[in-house]
């Protein structure tokens, strides 16, 4: 055991310092990621117990699903390996390989235009740079000649087999044998706050783009024997997604995933009930290959009583000043939400119901959304005390560590804007990790 972490110390040195230097030196970034892949073999090999989890993500985003499973891989024994993710909006794509594929000792801004030569971005591929809608190729040029974006693309689709569109991946393109393949689709026509456009086939929505997963898998199964399929799906969306607007469209794909061959179950989880200061209702579906199903029996352990209630008060940054501009409107009296938040209005601040909301410390706090009012959490402390919730504190509200927010801040490419954006697209990190340490293999 000595002799493992020794080795696996060796490595991390010898890494570290290939990273720093190659860039300097002018390095093709393939040699450094082949010496990874070779690193990352000799690593499974010493831990030849561990069970290899083959995991795919759909919709990636900043992979809030590879953090959950890293986190809980020591515990379940499991080697995590990420077969391929599908993810175009550049800020995710970058903050992504930022979090998991990490540089070590990236240099500091000012040096990296000079230090950093990728080679460029040459694949032809949609990407976007809202998640919306694809860029034009006269835009994607423009990106593809910040060496640095190229520098991260490139990392993506080197390092997470990244197939970016994914209206434009083949069935084929799906490697065989993955144990877990999620699919957080797009919500923007299923949420309240939304167009309520909903999920149709082919109805040429965001939210649409859910069918694209079942002519992917429905793709898989012509060519893969049953064993090859992907073992366990997970759905992730918001809770309108069930609600009666759209239930027909819901009913339909669970009836889909029954004919490809899997058995699911629906939950509605609220990360307050996580140990997490936010109050963030989400509906998952968890599918297994019913070959399969034997070996889960889908239940996890009461969250509540073993990770407690932890108000926003709990995740706040030290030092942080109060935004004077509030103290010259009055506040409402405050009102107590079921899901234990408590908040205020204030009084004409703006014409927009939830841009007037300003969320007690003291209790859970609003879901973070990734646009509009709800993206600019107002927190109150106390009277003159209001101030905006960073973009740190954002990461910290759905799971993620300040170590995994500062890597993406020191690729100097994201926003705080977008930062705040990222974080209320994903996913709450302990959720994905109650619901993943019930799955056999
Ligand atoms: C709800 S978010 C998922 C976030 C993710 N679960 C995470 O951990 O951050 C949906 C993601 O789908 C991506 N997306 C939307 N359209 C896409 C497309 N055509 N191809 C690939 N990704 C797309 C968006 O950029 C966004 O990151």
């Amino acid at each position: 055991m000595e002799k493992d972490s020794h080795f696996k110390f060796l490595n991390l040195i010898k890494n570290s310092i290939f990273s720093y230097f190659a860039p300097i030196l002018h390095i093709n970034v393939k040699i450094y990621i082949n010496m990874k892949s070779k690193q990352g073999n000799s690593i499974k090999d010493i831990s030849a117990k561990s069970k290899q989890i083959n995991l795919f993500e759909a919709f990636a985003g900043v992979g809030s699903q590879h953090m959950a499973l890293k986190n809980i891989s020591h515990s379940m024994n499991w080697n995590i390996n990420v077969v391929g993710i599908v993810e175009w909006f550049i800020d995710a794509i970058i903050a992504y390989e930022a979090i998991h594929n990490p540089v070590a000792f990236l240099p500091p801004p000012r040096k990296r235009k000079l230090e950093i030569r990728p080679e460029t971005f040459k694949v032809n591929v949609n990407l976007s740079a809202d998640s919306k809608k694809p860029l034009s190729i006269q835009s994607q040029k423009k990106y593809f000649e910040n060496s640095e974006t190229a520098f991260w693309l490139n990392r993506s689709k080197e390092l997470s087999n990244n197939l970016f569109d994914i209206t434009e991946v083949k069935a084929q393109d799906l490697p065989k044998n993955i144990d877990i393949f999620t699919y957080s689709f797009p919500c923007q026509d299923l949420s309240g706050q939304g167009l309520g456009k909903g999920m149709e086939k082919n109805a040429n929505t965001r939210s649409g783009l859910l069918w694209e997963i079942d002519r992917i898998i429905s793709g898989a199964k012509k060519t893969f024997s049953q064993s090859e399929m992907p073992k366990y799906l997970l759905l992730e969306n918001v809770k309108s997604m069930i609600n009666k607007n759209h239930y027909l469209e819901y009913k339909k794909w669970l009836d889909r995933l029954d004919k490809l061959g899997y058995e699911s179950k629906q939950y509605v989880l609220n990360s307050k009930d996580f140990g997490m200061a936010q109050a963030r209702e989400r509906v998952f579906v968890l599918s297994v290959l019913k070959t399969h199903k034997d070996k889960v029996d889908f239940k996890f352990r009461d969250p509540k009583k073993t990770l407690g209630m932890v108000p926003i008060k709990g995740i706040l940054e030290k030092g942080i000043p109060f935004d004077k501009k509030f103290n010259q409107y009055r506040l409402t009296e405050p009102s107590f939400r079921n899901d234990n938040v408590r908040k205020y209005k204030l009084e004409n601040y703006t014409n927009f119901s939830s841009e007037n909301m300003v969320f007690d410390i003291n209790y859970n706090g609003s879901t973070l959304t990734a646009s509009g009012a709800l993206s600019r959490l107002k927190l109150f402390y106390g009277k003159d005390k209001i101030r905006t919730m960073t973009p740190k504190e954002a990461f910290r509200y759905m799971g993620f560590t300040d170590e995994s927010f500062d890597k993406v801040v020191q690729t100097n490419l994201i926003k705080p804007n977008k930062q705040l954006y990222l974080a209320g697209n994903s996913i709450v990190v302990p959720i994905l990790e109650e619901i993943f340490r019930t799955l056999v293999f």
